[in-house]
């Protein structure tokens, strides 16, 4: 793989990335500032996409139809919804889907899905970056929505409706817009919360410092990269 495009929604989760990075120049197209240099050794476009579906959705076709990426990565946090893991633990998306929206309505145009498949060669290459690191991890299924979910009644709806092992807010429309492109992808998310009350205080209710997770998935984003 030539260049690879990473991304993050939030600041904190680019920014060890960023200043891991080499030769950086910098480009600003569509509102979103693009940093395109050197990482471990390989051509890199990093950006923060924003928060939510449509800032994730326009990053990820410029990166593919303006950068001409040969990969996408995303890197980011995400609310637990399983027993398999914990805060801290990382979940690498096999499947990715929306929980909200109108999925069946979505899949009436290219690429006609309902649910987005990472890259298997991608998915591989991050197990092993998580093993080398010593992070525990699962591969999963990331359910994604324009929402912070932080109560047990919008939770267990979710988990009613498509059995998700986390969410977060940008997956779905990253892996919609990459697969539209025909381009692999992959996303990689560490538990910074288990998506109820104590959450949403945790991450929205008051400042809070999630450098931590954001290292993590950082972290594995950088050994994942040195093996393709
Ligand atoms: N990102 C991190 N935690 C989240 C949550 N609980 N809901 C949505 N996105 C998140």
């Amino acid at each position: 793989m030539k260049k690879i495009g990473l991304m993050g929604a939030m600041k904190d989760e680019i920014a060890p990335l960023y200043e891991a990075m080499t030769d950086h120049r910098e480009e600003t197209v569509g509102g979103v500032v693009f940093y395109e240099g050197v990482l471990d050794g390989k051509d890199v476009v990093l950006c923060c996409a924003g928060m939510g579906k449509a800032q994730a959705a326009a990053a990820t076709q410029l990166l593919c139809s303006h950068f001409c990426v040969d990969a996408v990565l995303f890197s980011g946090i995400a609310g637990n919804m399983t027993s398999k893991v914990s805060v801290g633990d990382v979940i690498i998306g096999k499947t990715l889907v929306y929980h909200d929206g109108e999925p069946r309505m979505f899949a009436e145009t290219a690429p006609f899905l309902q649910e987005f498949a990472s890259d298997e060669k991608l998915i591989a290459a991050a197990s092993a970056a998580c093993e080398e690191n010593g992070i525990r991890h699962i591969v999963g299924k990331i359910a994604t929505g324009d929402c912070f979910v932080g109560d047990s009644a919008t939770k267990n709806s979710i988990a009613a409706k498509c059995a998700p092992d986390c969410v977060e807010m940008e997956g779905a429309a990253v892996a919609h817009i990459a697969a539209k492109n025909g381009v692999p992808f992959v996303i990689l998310r560490a538990m910074s919360d288990d998506a109820d009350e104590e959450g949403f205080e945790k991450l929205v209710g008051k400042p809070f410092d999630i450098s931590d997770y954001c290292r993590t998935a950082a972290k594995i984003s950088r050994s994942l990269i040195a093996r393709l």
